[in-house]
């Protein structure tokens, strides 16, 4: 294991494990609230990660040397001033809190290579928005979440209410969002947020089995993968299935596709280069 923090983080922690590295959110006397420097570091670490081709898969948890509970995140950091440059009775600069944060969830979305969310305890409200940006999720049994924002009175807007509808539909988004109850990683995994559901003491090795497969797999093909059912399912399907004909053939010019067919002919088991 490799510390990759060669720069100034204060609420991430990155190391390099093979060819995947794993950001963890490191606040855990917050039980990993996300305030915006936490998001933006994560968002700044993703863009590191984008160009090293030592990378090819990367792990978002919350961090392992839990102090209160285990979680990924609790949401957005209650304690947190607001920006100091915004007023707070100003419509426009409210907007502007809220497009700043937009921005980084967004950034996170687009990352180009597998994003994996390793869930292990809570993940509320931001948190879970958090979830809803990555590929991968990935939950141990004792994980919980939720959007328990409305009974705090406040708006779950860091994409929930757009991001979680399109996984669920209006009817399962709206139960979740107007009762704020928590749900067991079983019950996201009956509804198909969480993809694979291990047993806690199984988790750690689960994740690191994914995550090597991932940093070991044609990583150019999994991009084109990656951005043809996230683009292709916001248009209608013959737009969509354009996403295919092109991925197709830009698949094609990859050094892996070559490799995956010639093992494959050859008995032998490919060695993916993520070129
Ligand atoms: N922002 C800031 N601090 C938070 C936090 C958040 N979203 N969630 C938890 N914390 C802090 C608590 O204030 C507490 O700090 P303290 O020990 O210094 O008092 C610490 O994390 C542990 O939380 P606590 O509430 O004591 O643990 P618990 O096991 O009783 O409950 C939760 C855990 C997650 C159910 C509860 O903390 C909670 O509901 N958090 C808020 C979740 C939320 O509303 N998220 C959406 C925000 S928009």
């Amino acid at each position: 294991m490799e510390s990759m923090n060669d720069f100034k983080n204060i609420t991430i922690e990155i190391v390099k494990e093979g060819n995947y590295a794993v950001i963890s959110i490191n606040r855990p006397d917050k039980l990993n609230a996300l305030d915006y420097y936490t998001l933006k570091e994560i968002a700044e670490a993703l863009e590191l990660h984008e160009v090293n081709p030592q990378v090819r898969c990367v792990v978002l948890r919350g961090t392992k040397e839990y102090t209160k509970k285990p979680a990924f995140s609790a949401g957005a950091d209650l304690s947190a001033r607001g920006f100091e440059d915004l007023e707070k009775d100003n419509l426009r600069h409210q907007y502007q809190a809220m497009y700043r944060r937009h921005k980084y969830y967004d950034l996170i979305e687009e990352f180009p290579k597998p994003l994996i969310a390793a869930v292990d305890g809570y993940a509320l409200g931001g948190g879970f928005e958090l979830v809803l940006a990555c590929d991968i999720v990935i939950a141990s049994e004792r994980s919980v979440f939720g959007f328990p924002e409305i009974r705090r009175g406040i708006f779950p807007a860091n994409g929930g209410t757009q991001r979680l509808v399109r996984h669920l539909g209006v009817f399962e988004a709206k139960k979740l969002m107007f009762f704020g109850d928590h749900y067991s990683a079983k019950q996201m995994h009956e509804l198909g947020i969480v993809g694979f559901l291990v047993k806690d003491d199984e988790f750690e090795q689960f994740v690191h089995e994914k995550a090597s497969w991932l940093g070991n797999a044609p990583t150019n093909s999994l991009f084109l993968i990656k951005k043809s059912i996230n683009y292709g399912t916001q248009v209608a399907l013959n737009v969509g299935l354009q996403f295919e004909h092109f991925g197709y053939a830009l698949n094609s010019t990859s050094q892996d596709v070559q490799e995956g067919v010639k093992a494959f002919l050859e008995k032998r088991e490919p060695v993916f280069k993520g070129r």
